[in-house]
């Protein structure tokens, strides 16, 4: 084989965007300002933002160049013809319906699909399909395989497959029409951004079709989803992005998506599906509540960008960069010994904060007080996924149930930060980890009145 000295990044920085550096006592004051919840900061006092990976991706120059061939027209702008040819290449389905974000999308979905006092089974759903399932009065399950709930097996190459028997177990308790619809979210998102099988896409597809149960993808990260397709999964190592993506849709009815990620824009959602009636009635749905169907909430320039975007996310030399950066990550704090869920995932690395603050108890978020830490050390914004953001609560007792997965989730914007950026957060979590016994767990002073959404509001104290 030849030897490969082109191995950094597949793009040049032409336009950068300056950030700011504090001190520790600024930071201090912030996190009080903002009641030690890295929702309520100001971007502005954030040195490295990784709270999320979702509509924070710099654009390509020839995305920046589509925009301005925006049409703007109300109905029938050429923008959405090029954004439902895009997207009918990436996902090999015959109808597409623009939203504004994912969540419309999910909302519309929901509608369609979910049922009051029937089951949605999923791997993992997302907050926003789990919000709307609540809404509607279904009831969401999650059947994602047990090694996908436990942050310290290192093992299994594909954590967010679903156990096909878990949901079989409640279909023979309960019925096939108890459940209303499977929907697979590639990448898992809760537990990691850990990717699902094509043989796990399939043999939940033959499930549904033995019951007649519709599936949906949820699919904000699936060309990320199709790169771990190809390089871990036997069998498909020679095959481009795009043929892994149509296939892995090749199985479901429907799919949603939040373009905020792989669609590699600042906004958008899509609906995709070959169900005609489904497809009738989210055009209704899209007029009343995102705007006329060739738009549904998004601009013409918005449209034209994520038409390039879906493209260049299926490319296998922006892929091979972007997964590779984010294990880059999850290696280096590996190497200083901080437990994180193994393997890497797609859109960041999830720290373990059971295993980091072994001596805080769940009820004192330990995952929320390393969020807090990781800010008030370097400036660094993370996000917890844990005892705050899953936490519910007993319906008849009110007692607090606490997540399986606590985790802070530290996200990779897609082509925004260097290497150097993550050698940051290396070293400032390599700084607490060698103090992690002088640090004390967390109250929850305040939380908003719903529940699935407290972490965006929540007010912590210091222990
Ligand atoms: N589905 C998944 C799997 C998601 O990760 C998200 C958003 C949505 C749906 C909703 O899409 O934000 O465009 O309305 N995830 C972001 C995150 C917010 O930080 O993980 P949206």
């Amino acid at each position: 084989m030849e030897p490969n000295f082109q191995h950094a990044e597949p793009f040049r920085i032409k336009v950068v965007e300056p950030i700011k550096k504090s001190t520790r006592a600024e930071r201090i004051e912030a996190l009080k300002g903002a009641q030690y919840n890295a929702f309520r900061l100001k971007a502005e006092d954030v040195y490295i933002d990784c709270l999320t990976d979702s509509g924070t991706s710099a654009m390509s120059s020839e995305q920046w160049s589509a925009m301005m061939l925006g049409d703007e027209s109300y109905a029938g702008c050429k923008s959405f013809y090029k954004l439902e040819a895009s997207a009918r290449d990436v996902f090999g389905m015959p109808h597409v319906q623009p939203t504004h974000q994912g969540r419309a999308a999910d909302y519309i979905m929901a509608q369609y699909y979910a049922k009051p006092g029937k089951y949605a089974l999923g791997n993992m759903h997302f907050d926003t399909f789990h919000g709307n399932a609540e809404l509607i009065g279904a009831i969401p399950q999650d059947c994602v395989i047990d090694a996908g709930l436990d942050a310290s097996s290192a093992a299994e190459p594909f954590k967010g497959n679903i156990d096909i028997a878990k949901m079989q177990r409640i279909v023979d308790e309960h019925g096939k029409d108890s459940v209303s619809v499977i929907i697979i979210t590639v990448t898992c998102n809760n537990n990691g951004g850990q990717p699902v099988s094509m043989a796990n896409i399939r043999a939940v597809s033959e499930f549904a079709k033995k019951y007649d149960i519709p599936v949906v993808l949820d699919s904000a990260r699936l060309a990320e989803n199709a790169y771990f397709i190809k390089t871990r999964e036997p069998g498909y190592e020679n095959k481009p992005i795009k043929e892994i993506t149509r296939e892995m849709f090749s199985y479901c009815e429907t799919a949603t998506m939040s373009s905020k990620k792989d669609g590699l824009v600042n906004i958008g959602g899509l609906i995709v599906t070959r169900n005609d009636e489904f497809f009738t009635y989210a055009n209704q749905m899209a007029i009343v509540h995102e705007g006329f169907i060739t738009y549904g909430g998004m601009s013409g320039r918005d449209m034209e960008a994520l038409a390039v975007g879906l493209q260049e996310a299926c490319t296998e030399s922006y892929l091979e960069y972007r997964i590779n950066q984010v294990k880059y990550l999850g290696d280096r704090l590996k190497e200083k010994g901080i437990p994180i869920v193994e393997p890497t995932g797609g859109h960041g690395v999830y720290v373990d904060g059971r295993r980091f603050f072994p001596h805080i108890p769940q009820h004192e978020f330990p995952s929320q007080r390393l969020v807090v830490a990781l800010f008030e050390e370097a400036g660094i914004r993370a996000v917890e996924m844990g005892a705050c953001a899953f936490g519910s609560k007993d319906p008849v007792t009110g007692e607090p149930i606490w997540p399986s997965l606590e985790t802070m989730r530290i996200c990779v914007s897609r082509r925004v930060y260097t290497n150097n950026h993550l050698d940051c957060i290396v070293d400032a979590l390599d700084y607490i980890y060698q103090r992690r016994d002088s640090y004390k767990g967390m109250k929850l002073v305040y939380e908003g009145p719903i529940l699935a959404l407290r972490h965006f509001t929540a007010g912590f104290e210091l222990l």
